[in-house]
């Protein structure tokens, strides 16, 4: 069968991210906005990983979270579909010394597991690149990649505000963005907000039962971020 209605998500949607230029971009403009050290520790916090445990992130980018977590488990499998993403973290990894990283080019839909099933997986805003069927089926693919109990960290640009005041939202949003971090930042978020498949609370929180999660807890912040700590059910 040739499968042609497959979903690629090889293709980007949205900011390029598979531009040599952006990732770099991408990678110093996150260390200027992002509290990296204290999302680690609250990640860290959630999944109850061991020193003896492997770790999966999905979208991994530039691998700020697979390298700073990689001294606190077995191993990390570190997967993205943009291949200057990944080689950017390779290097980064590389330069660091860090060694039990496995790097693969593949995403939520695509990457292939073998051997034992993982103790855990984390996503960070990489999800809404999928319409949201294809988000379905990843995170019932992601649910098959853990062991039974497993810990699930999901957090991604989720909408929570009242959707009858959507246009103000929106002018609202790009304008905050411009003014904390500038004009390049404002027009990704222009494109991401145009071109990307963010979704809705209600439909993420469907997503992931239906998929085999229980949501542990969740958070919603300023109308357009959500984070999720699911247990394997
Ligand atoms: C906004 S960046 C986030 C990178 C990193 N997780 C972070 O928090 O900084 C989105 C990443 O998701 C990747 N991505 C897009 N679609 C994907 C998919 N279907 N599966 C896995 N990764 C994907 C992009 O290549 C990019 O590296």
């Amino acid at each position: 069968m040739s499968q042609l209605w497959h979903y690629n998500e090889m293709k980007q949607v949205g900011t390029d991210y598979a531009d040599a230029k952006e990732v770099e971009a991408y990678d110093t403009r996150m260390r200027k906005i992002r509290d990296i050290g204290s999302e680690i520790e609250k990640i860290f916090k959630s999944l109850y990983i061991t020193k003896d445990q492997t770790l999966l992130e999905i979208g991994c980018g530039t691998g700020e979270f697979a390298i700073a977590a990689a001294g606190r488990c077995k191993k990390i499998i570190a997967a993205d579909v943009s291949w200057p993403m990944l080689e950017f973290a390779r290097q980064k990894a590389k330069k660091m010394d860090v060694k039990n990283i496995e790097f693969h080019n593949a995403g939520f839909l695509t990457y292939e597991h073998s051997g034992e099933p993982v103790d855990a997986v984390v996503s960070q805003l990489a999800l809404h690149h999928l319409p949201d069927l294809w988000k379905m089926i990843a995170l019932r693919r992601v649910n098959s990649l853990l062991k039974d109990g497993g810990r699930f960290y999901l957090k991604d640009t989720v909408y929570s505000f009242e959707v009858d005041g959507y246009k103000d939202f929106f002018d609202k949003f790009i304008e905050n963005i411009r003014n904390a971090a500038g004009d390049d930042t404002a027009l990704d978020a222009e494109t991401a907000v145009r071109e990307e498949y963010s979704t809705l609370g209600w439909i993420m929180e469907g997503s992931l039962e239906r998929a085999g999660f229980h949501i542990d807890r969740k958070e919603y912040f300023e109308g357009f971020m959500a984070v999720y700590e699911c247990t394997k059910c």
